[in-house]
């Protein structure tokens, strides 16, 4: 299988991103707690230096808590104020403003030492396409989404949240386009749904699916379709589709709707928690906990 995604409007959004990027102190950036890596485009740690940074691990319900954590630390050793969070649920949106004020410590100081008080720390929230930005906007801003800018006879001005005194978060988030020349990458983009199914092989990647889940989380495939996890990857999918009564006119197996729910029950969760990529294991933090990587 081989995967090629060529976004639209790649230039344009990068342009406009480095517009917006001038007016803000802090980008907070999404990325999916199953693939946190595959899951954001280091491009805009380029584009984003010199600001303060915020890793939001988020559907992290979606993923194994074990990896949470190191995908956490992994992130705060390189300089990222991190908070793994449920968009959706909620969950973990308390902790951010605290974490917030801490990365903007510094911004905050040079205020108060050039006499400037009480100017808020203006935010702006990035990732790719389907990592939850408009959930997290939403769900953090739902309640106190006083808009403020655009003021009359101002046709072009940035919409802004005012979320409290110290925080004002742009209202549009900045779209990165993932990034893979890396087909491994592509593939776990297409796991958790962020390429189109139109153009993926949905049985080829259920096949690849399973034998993931089997190797890395043994154990939940039976819980969940009650089938045996040996054999090949294309007898468990077949096994799956006697459980879930697949059959074409009553008869011939529906490799197709099977994979369709190996797929949908995945993404959704009810597989289990899963990860699909663990931290790059770093000289000095070798350790041997790295089932499947
Ligand atoms: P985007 O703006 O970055 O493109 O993403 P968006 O907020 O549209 O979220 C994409 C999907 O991910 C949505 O599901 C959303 O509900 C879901 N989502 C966002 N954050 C979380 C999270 O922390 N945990 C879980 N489990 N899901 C999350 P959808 O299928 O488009 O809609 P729906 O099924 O929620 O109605």
């Amino acid at each position: 299988m081989n995967l090629q995604w060529y976004p639209g409007h790649m230039t344009k959004a990068k342009r406009q991103m480095q517009e917006d990027l001038k007016l803000i102190d802090l980008i907070i950036e999404l990325v999916d707690a199953r693939i946190p890596l595959s899951s954001r485009n280091p491009d805009i740690d380029e584009l984003g230096k010199n600001k303060a940074r915020l890793i939001l691990l988020n559907k992290s319900d979606l993923a194994d808590e074990r990896y949470n954590e190191q995908w956490s630390a992994y992130f705060q050793k390189k300089g990222f104020y991190v908070v793994k969070v449920n968009a959706k649920s909620g969950a973990g949106l308390k902790s951010i403003q605290g974490v917030i004020q801490e990365a903007c410590k510094a911004k905050i100081e040079r205020d108060r030492r050039r006499g400037i008080k009480n100017r808020p720390i203006r935010a702006m929230v990035v990732g790719i396409p389907n990592v939850g930005k408009s959930t997290f906007i939403n769900s953090y801003a739902g309640k106190a989404c006083a808009k403020t800018g655009n003021k009359p006879g101002v046709t072009k001005g940035k919409q802004w949240i005012r979320l409290n005194k110290t925080l004002e978060l742009l209202d549009t988030p900045g779209i990165l386009w993932p990034k893979f020349e890396d087909q491994e990458v592509g593939k776990r983009l297409a796991f958790i749904g962020s390429i189109k199914d139109e153009i993926l092989n949905l049985e080829e990647l259920s096949l690849e699916l399973l034998d993931y889940i089997r190797t890395n989380y043994p154990g939940l495939l039976n819980a969940r379709y009650g089938i045996e996890e040996e054999g090949t990857p294309v007898s468990l999918l077949e096994a799956v589709a006697d459980k879930r009564k697949c059959l074409i006119r009553g008869q011939e197996i529906d490799y197709a709707k099977a994979a369709g729910i190996v797929m949908e029950e995945f993404r959704n969760g009810k597989i289990g928690r899963i990860t699909l990529e663990f931290p790059p294991v770093e000289e000095e933090t070798a350790h041997e906990d790295h089932p499947g990587d």
